[in-house]
């Protein structure tokens, strides 16, 4: 039997990057959102042993060993459940490529989901959470879907209010970004920081500490203006804002002081954006991937129709409830 689950993306509405901590690693504060957007993932089990990726619109930079995200959940999902058999994974590629939209990570929620039906057998939901973590910081997340605060490496996750889905654009650049990089890059800037702090010149980032005691301030004042009645707010009521509320009160991504000075055309994308009327526009994760919030359907449409005619790969979507998440993870048939 195969199990086809749609593997849903992410974006983040402001990602703030602490300390370098022992392990490598950083702290990080965010507010992770699934969005409509999705690869498909199809898993089926046989006799015999191994782990098999198939991707067939193949990117090079999509491995098809034991180091995908895929085969690494399949491992230990099977030595988890102490299951054998052999493993076939298809995964049908639609997102980018290192695009800051967590597909790779997706994919591999995506694939225990899919195993866990294909083999008729669950996991504790502690142990999907440990397996999850372990295999990448951005995974527990898609255990959970729609509107969730990331802490910790960002594998530490909450869920938030199911807010209304609002329309959004994706701008897809050509260029892909390594996160791993992108952390590098970010731990140069900060050492330029403090060498001009020595210097006594005017910083133009504020001390780590600093930033996510701030940043944790900003955040609990949102937390304290979610609605938390559980019920699903009315379209155009003020809860149906509040996504965009939220985003207005000026949140960031860090990722943005690094990245856009090595790739100028996102920041001109990100510009483009805003100047075709997003209410808020943003790079999600590392990147590359830049996506606007829109007040309507109607706005991300006129939007998606200008930054095209620039030549940009643009696609209009909306964010994705809890919800609607679960509800359309499965897909029915092959
Ligand atoms: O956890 P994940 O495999 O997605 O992380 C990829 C790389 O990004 C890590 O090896 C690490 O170098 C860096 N990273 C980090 N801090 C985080 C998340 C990732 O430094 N919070």
């Amino acid at each position: 039997m195969t199990v086809a689950v749609r593997s849903f993306a992410k974006i983040n509405l402001g990602l703030y990057i602490g300390a370098a901590r022992a392990d490598g690693f950083h702290d990080l504060r965010t507010v992770y959102q699934t969005i409509a957007l999705h690869d498909v993932i199809r898993v089926s089990v046989g006799r015999g042993s191994g782990i098999e990726i198939l991707c067939e619109n193949k990117d090079p930079r999509v491995p098809l060993d034991s180091s995908n995200t895929c085969y690494r959940m399949a491992e230990r999902v099977l030595d988890q459940l102490g299951v054998k058999g052999r493993v076939i994974i298809e995964i049908e590629k639609r997102l980018p490529v290192q695009g800051g939209l967590g597909a790779a990570s997706s994919n591999a929620v995506a694939t225990m989901v899919a195993l866990e039906r294909a083999l008729k057998r669950k996991l504790p939901a502690a142990a999907r959470l440990r397996i999850a973590a372990e295999v990448g910081s951005d995974l527990p997340l898609f255990l959970v879907g729609g509107t969730a605060l990331g802490v910790g490496r960002g594998e530490e996750v909450y869920p938030l209010a199911d807010l209304p889905a609002v329309a959004m654009v994706v701008v897809v650049p050509e260029v892909g970004v390594s996160t791993a990089q992108a952390f590098v890059d970010w731990d140069a800037l900060v050492q330029r920081e403090k060498a001009a702090e020595l210097r006594d010149e005017q910083l133009t980032l504020p001390l780590a500490s600093d930033r996510l005691i701030e940043v944790g301030r900003v955040l609990s004042a949102w937390l304290s203006g979610l609605p938390n009645t559980g019920a699903p707010a009315r379209r155009g009521s003020r809860a149906g804002n509040l996504l965009l509320d939220l985003v207005r009160t000026g949140i960031e991504n860090d990722f943005e002081k690094v990245v856009f000075p090595l790739y100028p055309e996102l920041r001109d994308i990100k510009g483009a954006l805003e100047r075709g009327g997003s209410r808020y526009a943003s790079l999600s994760g590392s990147g590359s991937t830049l996506y606007g919030l829109f007040q309507s359907r109607a706005e991300a449409a006129k939007a998606v129709s200008r930054l095209r005619k620039q030549g940009l790969k643009t696609v209009a979507t909306s964010t994705l409830t809890r919800r609607k998440y679960w509800e359309q993870s499965l897909v029915v048939g092959r």
